[in-house]
């Protein structure tokens, strides 16, 4: 019903696209508005008095604006642009490190893709602190009973994904919320949306985290961009992870003072096309409405999902809830890269490997997984094609 919107595939009929968890593609209207400041309005951002100038600084605000009525923040100054939810998670990490100390602890689980671990790698290298990892279980959920016995006086940050990018669950918010109400004192609670924030309505005011990253080319916006939203006493507390023009209040030769929020978080020249972009895509998301979308993403994925488990020797890793676009699948004879390798050739494009998720792979014994992920150009009739496909895949080794 939507596959109309998205120009690639008019270039492109042949191909199934199933890798929107990597990156989605893009509606006209992003593409038109990323071109449209380039062809009309290229210019500086906060710091140049002519028209052009003044113009792109204030587009740059609307989209702040946007951002801040989009997820519902408490503050719009709380919206900070960043490249993206991996340098989102780098700023969270550095920036809360000098408030740490030798002893403090960090949780994070088993099933974080990779930036959501290595920034807290590197993090506790500089202030001593230690990483504890919750496993998951079975059905991919985290292990809530690990969680509430880890938690201590001693946890000063929890940092989950909201959408796994591997199982597909939904992390259980207010189930840990009550786990983290019982500390005497309360740790920082860290979300990333980046697989969710493409397919669920979010609210800030009642998600209750502390912190929320996600990257926009994963929600029909253009790479390279993305936001960190966090309450202003979090945000006023980290040390900027990037410094630089744009962020200063005053510069002298012996010292600088730094700019109010958002400015504080947001050294150098945006990524002004990025951020136009990226308010095109959550204008697009809006105007279908992010319960449409969401219905849309369960419609597709309960019908993928039951094509899957029909092929023979397939599992389906965990318990993937249907509002997250994502189904990953391992093979009990065959390498998820050969499928994937057979899928590409008839032009299904889908993820496969580690998924930037060695350790959850290592811990089910696993040599990667084939993710099969959903995107609002893909419909009901895309799992025959699918279904069809893998099972060709298997009959060279042996499966009828
Ligand atoms: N971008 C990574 C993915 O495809 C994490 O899931």
């Amino acid at each position: 019903m939507y596959k109309t919107d998205f120009p690639f595939f008019s270039h492109r009929p042949d191909i199934l696209y199933l890798d929107s968890a990597a990156t989605t593609q893009k509606p006209r209207e992003v593409i038109e508005r990323v071109a449209q400041y380039y062809v009309q309005e290229c210019a500086p951002v906060g710091r140049s008095l002519y028209e052009a100038g003044v113009a792109a600084t204030s587009a740059i605000a609307t989209i702040r604006q946007l951002a801040w009525h989009f997820f519902d923040a408490p503050e719009e100054s709380e919206v900070i642009f960043t490249s993206g939810a991996t340098e989102s998670l780098n700023l969270l990490a550095h920036g809360i490190a000098h408030t740490l100390q030798e002893g403090d602890e960090i949780i994070l689980s088993e099933s974080e893709h990779h930036a959501n671990i290595v920034p807290w790698q590197e993090m506790v290298k500089t202030c001593g602190a230690r990483i504890l990892f919750i496993r998951n279980l079975e059905n991919g959920q985290i292990d809530l009973e690990q969680l509430g016995e880890s938690l201590s006086e001693r946890t000063r940050v929890v940092s989950l994904s909201l959408v796994s990018n591997v199982f597909g669950t939904l992390l259980p918010v207010g189930e840990i919320q009550n786990l983290l109400g019982k500390q005497g004192r309360r740790p920082w609670f860290f979300l990333d949306a980046s697989q969710a924030a493409a397919h669920l309505p979010l609210s800030l005011r009642t998600l209750g985290c502390d912190a929320l990253v996600l990257s926009a080319h994963k929600m029909y916006g253009p790479s390279g961009v993305g936001l960190l939203w966090g309450r202003t006493p979090l945000l006023e507390q980290l040390a900027p992870y990037r410094t630089g023009g744009g962020m200063i209040s005053k510069v002298s030769l012996p010292e600088t003072s730094y700019a109010a929020l958002p400015e504080r978080l947001e050294a150098g020249s945006p990524n002004t096309e990025g951020i136009l972009g990226f308010g095109a895509a959550l204008s697009y998301l809006e105007r279908i409405g992010m319960e449409a979308v969401r219905t849309h993403t369960e419609e597709v994925s309960t019908v993928l999902r039951a094509a899957l488990e029909k092929v023979p020797g397939v599992s389906i890793l965990g318990d993937p809830h249907p509002s997250s676009g994502i189904i990953s699948i391992s093979h009990e004879k065959v390498h998820p890269h050969d499928l994937a390798q057979f899928l590409a050739d008839k032009h299904i494009c889908v993820r496969a490997g580690h998924q930037c998720a060695q350790p959850l792979h290592a811990a089910r014994n696993l040599p990667g997984s084939l993710r099969v992920s959903v995107g609002l150009y893909n419909s009901t009739e895309d799992a025959a094609r699918l279904e069809e496909a893998l099972r060709e895949a298997l009959v060279p080794f042996g499966y009828a």
